[in-house]
């Protein structure tokens, strides 16, 4: 099975308590569950992975570019100013989708700016946890 790595940034490990108004009621463990059932049903071995560090997720895409491995990638905070994420995406070798729970565009103002939507392959914003099963089988179309 072909490898994905699914990547989130600051606070997502907080899912299910965290405005659950804004990003629902599931935990990031459900979260996590459904990546890799929809994985299983697509052919991906995938690999679900949170940190609140910057540097940390920056080493986790290097990893994925020497690897030549996809990524589907939420961001979270970082989105809106974190160069360093940016040019680590850059880097890649593979499709990397940008996912997002909520519609930042449906937002406050400061997050309307995504600075690595440049550098993803594509963006999905908007369909709570399905953001990510629509982004994993996008990955699986890229062959
Ligand atoms: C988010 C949106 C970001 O603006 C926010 O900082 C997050 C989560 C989302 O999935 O909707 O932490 O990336």
């Amino acid at each position: 099975m072909r490898p994905v790595y699914v990547l989130n940034g600051p606070n997502l490990s907080r899912l299910g308590t965290r405005e659950p108004d804004v990003y629902g009621a599931e935990t990031f463990a459900d979260l996590a569950e459904l990546c890799r059932n929809t994985g299983r049903e697509l052919g991906l071995s995938v690999e679900v992975r949170q940190t609140d560090d910057e540097a940390e997720l920056v080493g986790w895409l290097h990893e994925a570019a020497d690897g030549r491995i996809p990524v589907v990638l939420n961001p979270a905070a970082f989105t809106h100013y974190s160069y360093a994420l940016r040019d680590a995406i850059a880097q890649r070798t593979a499709p990397l989708v940008e996912v997002h729970i909520s519609n930042p565009a449906a937002r406050e103002e400061f997050r309307h700016t995504s600075v690595v939507a440049a550098v993803a392959t594509g963006t999905i914003a908007g369909f709570g946890l399905n953001s990510y099963v629509l982004a994993l089988r996008a990955v699986a179309d890229a062959g």
